[in-house]
């Protein structure tokens, strides 16, 4: 199990388990966490699943495919250089601690 936090909107820290392999939108749904709407089920079409990497983790990620980061100009709330969509990320032992924030909204 690959255990990571994410950091609500209100500033509530969720611990949050995945297991490799799964994304970690999946991963963050299965712990009953709000905050994503992911209305395209991960496909990479509607950036409703942005998150923001703590910056301390960034490098810890494969930089974003072009599909990705061509959706990353739709967030609802602004697009920073952390700026993920949580259904393209995959998770490894690599992501093992990572901190994840989740933006006000996904509209
Ligand atoms: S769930 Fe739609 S882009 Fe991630």
């Amino acid at each position: 199990m690959i255990t990571f936090e994410v950091i609500e909107a209100n500033g509530a820290i969720r611990e949050v388990q995945a297991n490799e392999g799964e994304s970690l939108l999946q991963a963050t749904l299965n712990a009953g966490i709000d905050g994503f709407a992911a209305e395209c089920g991960g496909c990479c079409v509607c950036a409703t699943c942005h998150c923001y990497i703590d910056e301390g983790d960034l490098q810890k990620l494969d930089a974003p495919a072009s599909d990705e980061s061509q959706m990353l100009d739709f967030t609802a709330t602004e697009r920073l250089a952390t700026s993920r969509l949580a259904c393209q990320i995959k998770m490894s032992p690599a992501l093992q601690g990572i901190k994840v924030h989740l933006p006000e909204r996904q509209y």
